[in-house]
């Protein structure tokens, strides 16, 4: 079951990517996916910003994963871009297994780890709206864990 978000301008993502960053905990996997350009950069920058305060955050498209480390002792933030992967087993040599236990991952293109991928993930989903800087954001959870970050994102105070 997912459920959908309507996000009509940038800030709106901006604004969903900062209340998912401050809810998520060490050991989280959120797949974003979505076609070029839905705005998957977008997300994880404004959730790294949030979270870290960390305002440089480039696409890793050629190097797959950037760490963010968290200087206050918090959990480290992987952002993958897995556009590139060929097979999905190659995430293993991105140490991607450590990363699933010890940091908050968010993963680009989480389709393409295939069946390598983990078990208990939220996917969310950017998909176009009704204009230029419209999108909904669709909300599958994998797991009860991903499952209550969904109904806490869906709440709309939440
Ligand atoms: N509501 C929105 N949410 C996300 N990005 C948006 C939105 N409206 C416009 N954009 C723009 O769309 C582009 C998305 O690019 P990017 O995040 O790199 O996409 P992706 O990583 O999915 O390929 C950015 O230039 C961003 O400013
Ligand atoms: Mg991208």
């Amino acid at each position: 079951m997912s459920t959908l978000l309507a996000l009509d301008s940038l800030d709106a993502t901006e604004a969903l990517a900062a209340r998912l960053a401050n809810m998520t905990e060490s050991g989280d996997i959120i797949g974003l996916a979505g076609e070029l350009g839905a705005g998957k950069t977008a997300f994880a920058r404004a959730f790294i910003g949030a979270r870290l305060g960390i305002r440089e955050v480039p696409s890793p498209t050629f190097t797959l994963v950037q760490v963010y480390e968290n200087d206050n002792g918090g959990a480290p933030v992987w952002h993958f871009d897995l556009y590139r992967l060929e097979h999905g087993e190659e995430i293993f040599e991105l140490g991607i297994e450590d990363a699933f236990d010890t940091a908050i991952c968010l993963i680009e293109w989480p389709e393409k780890m295939a069946e390598h991928g983990p078990e208990n993930w939220l996917e969310l989903r950017l998909l176009p709206g009704d204009t230029e800087h419209a999108r909904r954001a669709q909300l599958t959870p994998h797991g009860t864990r991903a499952a209550h970050l969904a109904q806490l994102l869906a709440a709309p105070d939440g």
